[in-house]
């Protein structure tokens, strides 16, 4: 991949993780472009935020089902992801599964950020359900997206203490800190060629093999 890393972000919420992005790309810290932000959700402050920062932003249409995208709905989503010349999918409070249209199509080059320590705690409510279970560590995980529920190849993680007194929100509201600094940190390896899927393990190569990868293979 040559130049800044095209990004597409799809968002179902609030987009904070969406906005950590920009930022670290505003900072210099992150060789990313965010091509276009896309929602499932039409009233996504998401999209709000990122069209206030100039980036196109759209409601796309899902399909009859509640939990996931229908197989033409995702034909549209890789159309207009392609239309904006979308090399990577950062999925960022994305809440549907992605499906085989969409994972053939940017196979190897779909990352997600969940917030718990998986393989532990997947789906919805990871921090309640650290907190439910009495885990003494919780945190966030980034990962390769696979067919599977949370169950990609990992990336990065970020471990945070579970205080005797933490309630969702506030274990949560720490969990969100060390994911604002986490996703831009992985996308960025993944922005320089660092990142290898080898089997389940993701190895992290140095900058100068990932060079010298890229001189003798031009094509990654
Ligand atoms: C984040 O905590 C993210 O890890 C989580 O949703 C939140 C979205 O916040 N994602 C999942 O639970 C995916 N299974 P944001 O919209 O402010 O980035």
């Amino acid at each position: 991949m040559a130049g800044p890393l095209a990004l597409g972000i799809l968002v179902s919420g609030r987009g904070s993780n969406m906005e950590a992005v920009l930022d670290a790309i505003g900072a210099g810290q992150l060789d990313a472009e965010v091509r276009v932000v896309l929602s499932d959700v039409e009233s996504a402050p998401a999209l709000r935020t990122a069209l206030s920062r100039g980036v196109p932003a759209l409601h796309i249409p899902t399909g009859k089902y509640r939990t996931r995208l229908s197989d033409e709905a995702e034909k549209e989503w890789v159309r207009v992801l392609r239309e904006h010349g979308v090399e990577v999918i950062a999925l960022a409070g994305f809440m549907r599964m992605i499906h085989e249209t969409i994972l053939s199509a940017f196979a190897g080059r779909i990352v997600n950020i969940h917030p718990a320590l998986l393989p532990a705690f997947p789906g919805l409510h990871g921090q309640r359900q650290a907190l439910d279970y009495g885990a003494k560590v919780a945190g966030c995980t980034v990962h390769f997206v696979n067919e599977g529920m949370d169950t990609g190849p990992i990336i990065g993680q970020r471990v945070v203490r579970v205080e005797a007194d933490d309630t969702e929100q506030s274990l949560s509201a720490r969990i969100l800190e060390q994911e604002h600094e986490l996703y831009p940190e992985c996308l960025q390896l993944l922005a320089e060629g660092r990142l290898r899927i080898d089997g389940r393990r993701v190895r992290i190569l140095s900058a100068q093999d990932a060079l010298r990868k890229e001189c003798n293979d031009p094509s990654g």
